[in-house]
């Protein structure tokens, strides 16, 4: 019997717990008081203070088994997911560690005697590397330990020097690589079929020597130490025979439970492989503290869900399925971690709501995205799609990216920030509201605001401005600046649009018609244009437009309702970051992830109409801020409020802070429509809405529109949406013709591939070159190639970078005369390569792009020889 995960994490800590290593439990995945690192990415991060000597324990020795997250920061395997047998978002390191204990003889000597005598591994399937310039690692792996010199690797920098991440321990070290066999293709370490399948790194074992420095220098540590690392995932494929880390005992119960809630029987799917990953790295945030959010740790938890979903969804998971896995992940691991147990709860409900969250805009925006799949030329996704993915659907960066790589194509990631910053920008100039007509002027008066009663009354001039200069006198005709003594009118501000209205001569004439009102300081500023004469010192008599201020009041409390609303429809995390209320409409910019939908637009404006007719009594109190904050108020975050503050309250429904003007009941509102919602920033929506008579003609508009679009499809109001339907399918099936029509042209000139087939002894072979393919999209083609073949041979060379991938296909009848690896090799050695794979199907790669011809020219001769 091949040993379990469990078993095989057991014998290594008692293998290190025999020999002097205290047992260490694994810590959380958020690094404790490390800023530097958003996650545990090894074994050592709980010690790094152990190895910088800013702690000490009771011990030099320890070993653990971490668990660890590759999924943001330096260590990143994200996207790797599913395409390899042995990348992981969350795994776990197998470590043993030396502080200033032993070095490189026993780390080196331990780690053999654990893989060869503790496990058995047939030592001629080991292979190592060193750190090029370590020759005391070299000579300890060739002369003590008697590795052969040809299965000893010397590799730089990017391989063998281990760092935590960009400052913090670090140094050189020496990796041990399984051979999983020729039937897989790939080559030892450091030959250019590395990045295949067949050689594994197991274990790496790191020299802790230095401390990196934020200026990138190396100081060093106070002792040379030892840090080393086992992913249990891939000894375990090792131990278990199998290939794949997905084919291990953990990953095939989670695969397997994974297809049955999504209701597939494909168990060989990527998407599963995604799934059951992905459940692990999300359940252990939970369980660590991590919650979806817009931003840092709990973004990346979002980012791991929503990929999970979709490779769901992509199954054909019906609803949230998700968040049912934990259960069998706790059948699986939650003897080794009993706080998965302890916590079943919590995280199942975090993944339910981040699954119902994403549900609802996830089948929209695969709509769009296939929509603008259907019209791309080029193999690139343009950053605006990518971004309207992100802000409108949720569909984080990378999302899109594994979807495009499904596709053999990628995201214009540049144009993506680009589409960011430039809403930011937007966004920033939208916030600020209104036109600052007071610039330059300055004013030590303080107005008194009679208008939360009045609407008109007398009152005197005390300050008057022209042309941007302080003057005594206005003469007729003149557009200036009057400062009152105390006015009705409200100056703009909390979002509220400043009243319009006029000053009157005894007589009920006009004397200065009031445009706009401004604060300059703590004066109110009434801007406009005087007909007669106008002195400092003059007594008037002043009215506001009381039927503008009336629009104004509906819409500034239909606002405290619509924000009241969103909390209760979208959630608590709903918070006010602008708003506008004019005569008009009403606009508001709140904190909200995905675009609110349809369904949640209507029970928005539904609760809001509610509370209209529930015709709740305004009330409004100053009270101390402190006070006002105890009793539930909402106020903005990060405004800077006086210590008292006025507090405006609808009934039991909404209290908030605020300066403005309001109805006496909500129902003087009459009804509100919402009008449109959009994204304005990452993670910042914007609804524009109207409410009194405005609500009623935007109705009357609406079905306007209806009417018109009705009698242009010479169709009823009620069949609109059929008629509709007809005249898409019609144009759908225009569409297809077309496509038709254009792939037959393209057959007509001859590009395909299939066409370029020569004849060689009477078979069919494809030899070509190709560009923008990326390597991975080869072995697909392959297949395609051959199955239209039927009968015969596909040889493609691909450059891409400095390295050429080939690939050669045989079709199974052929394969007795001619064998894919024979071919691949005689190609592989023009480019400076080796190959190998099966008899139909082999890969090679390479480092010389220039020889490219040559290698599709030796590939010919060798076919050519072998079917004569
Ligand atoms: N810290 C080393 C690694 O993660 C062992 O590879």
């Amino acid at each position: 019997m091949s040993m379990t995960s469990a078993e095989i994490r057991e014998a290594f800590l008692s293998y290190f717990a025999d020999r002097g290593h205290q047992r260490v439990a694994s810590a959380s995945l958020i690094p404790g008081n490390d800023p530097t690192l958003l996650f545990t990415n090894a074994g050592m991060v709980p010690f790094k203070d152990v190895f910088l000597g800013d702690e000490q324990r009771g011990y030099q020795r320890a070993t653990s088994a971490q668990r660890c997250l590759r999924a943001g920061g330096k260590h990143n395997d994200l996207e790797n997911v599913g395409y390899t047998a042995r990348h992981h978002t969350f795994f776990e390191m197998l470590g043993n560690f030396s502080f200033g204990d032993y070095f490189k003889r026993e780390a080196i000597q331990y780690a053999w005697n654990f893989l060869t005598e503790e496990l058995k591994l047939p030592k001629e399937k080991l292979w190592v590397t060193v750190f090029t310039e370590d020759d005391e690692a070299y000579a300890i792996w060739a002369n003590e330990i008697g590795v052969p010199e040809d299965r000893i690797s010397r590799i730089g920098e990017k391989d063998n020097f281990w760092a935590m991440g960009d400052t913090g321990p670090c140094g050189p070290c020496s990796e041990v690589f399984y051979d999983h066999g020729a039937d897989v293709w790939g080559g030892p370490p450091g030959t250019p079929e590395e990045d295949g399948d067949r050689y594994i790194e197991i274990w790496n074992l790191v020299f802790m020597q230095y401390n990196r420095q934020a200026d990138g220098t190396l100081e060093p540590l106070p002792k040379p130490s030892v840090d080393t690392g086992m992913g249990l995932e891939r000894i375990a494929a090792i131990l278990q025979n199998v290939h794949s880390n997905y084919d291990i005992d953990l990953f095939q119960a989670l695969i397997k439970a994974a297809a049955e809630l999504v209701q597939t029987d494909d168990l060989e799917s990527k998407s599963l492989r995604v799934i059951a990953d992905h459940i692990r790295s999300c359940s252990f945030l939970v369980v660590d503290g991590v919650q979806p959010s817009n931003e840092g740790r709990g973004y990346v938890l979002r980012r791991i869900i929503r990929r999970a979903v979709r490779h769901g969804n992509m199954l054909g998971a019906k609803g949230p399925f998700f968040h049912k896995l934990v259960a069998e992940l706790i059948r699986q691991m939650g003897t080794a971690y009993p706080e998965l147990k302890a916590k079943e709860k919590v995280i199942s409900d975090a993944l339910l709501r981040e699954e119902e969250q994403f549900g609802k805009t996830l089948e929209r925006g695969l709509a769009i995205l296939n929509d603008a799949l259907d019209e791309l030329k080029g193999d690139v996704i343009p950053g605006e799609v990518v971004f309207k993915l992100y802000d409108t659907y949720g569909f984080p960066l990378d999302l899109t990216a594994d979807i495009a790589r499904e596709k053999a194509l990628t995201v214009d990631a540049e144009g993506f920030e680009q589409a960011m910053e430039a809403q930011r920008k937007r966004a920033q100039q939208a916030s600020q509201f209104g036109v600052d007509y007071n610039q330059g002027l300055k004013s030590a008066q303080q107005s008194e605001f009679t208008g939360y009663t009045d609407v008109s009354g007398t009152s005197k001039v005390v300050e008057l401005f022209s042309n941007g200069e302080q003057v005594t006198q206005l003469a007729a005709g003149q557009h200036g600046v009057v400062v009152l003594s105390h006015t009705p009118f409200y100056a703009e501000s909390g979002g509220q649009i400043g009243d319009s209205g006029r000053f009157v001569t005894a007589d009920g004439a006009s004397l200065f018609a009031v445009e706009d009102t401004q604060y300059i300081g703590k004066a109110i500023a009434h801007h406009g244009r005087t007909e007669g004469q106008l002195s400092v010192g003059d007594e008037v008599k002043v009215e506001i437009d009381d039927q503008r201020r009336a629009e104004i009041k509906r819409n500034h409390s239909s606002t405290h309702l619509l924000h009241a609303a969103l909390r209760n429809v979208l959630g608590e995390h709903v918070t006010q970051k602008g708003s506008l209320v004019t005569a008009e409409r009403l606009r508001f910019d709140f904190s909200h992830f995905a675009a609110v939908s349809a369904a949640e637009m209507d029970a928005i404006e539904r609760e809001v109409n509610q509370q209209i007719a529930a015709n709740h009594e305004l009330t409004t109190g100053v009270m101390p801020i402190d006070e006002a904050k105890k009793a539930g108020a909402m106020a903005l975050f990060g405004e800077k409020y006086d210590d008292d503050v006025r507090v405006v309250r609808m009934g039991d429904y909404s209290m908030e802070l605020c300066g403005g003007t309001h109805v006496q009941r909500t129902g003087d509102i009459g009804s509100f429509r919402l009008v449109s919602e959009a994204g304005i920033a990452s993670g910042v929506r914007r609804i524009e809405a109207v409410s009194g008579a405005a609500a009623v003609s935007y109705t009357q508009q609406q079905q306007q529109l209806l009417r018109d679009a009705a009698g242009l499809l010479k169709s009823e109001v009620s069949q609109l949406p059929q008629r509709l339907q007809q005249f898409l399918e019609k144009s759908k099936g225009m569409e297809r013709t077309i496509n038709d029509l254009q792939q037959q042209l393209a057959a007509q000139a001859g590009g395909s591939l299939i066409e370029q087939a020569v004849d060689i002894a009477g078979h069919k072979v494809i030899l070509a070159q190709l560009d923008n393919v990326e390597s991975k999209a080869l072995r697909g083609m392959v297949d395609d190639l051959k199955n239209q073949l039927g009968s015969g041979i596909v040889v493609l060379a691909v450059a891409s970078d400095s390295k050429v991938s080939l690939i050669v296909g045989v079709t199974k009848d052929l394969t007795s005369k001619v064998k894919a690896g024979d071919v691949v090799n005689v190609a592989a050695v023009e480019v400076g390569g080796k190959g190998g794979g099966r008899p139909d199907m082999a890969q090679a790669g390479g480092s010389d792009s220039s020889k490219m011809s040559q290698a599709l020219t030796a590939a010919q001769q060798r076919i050519e020889e072998l079917l004569r």
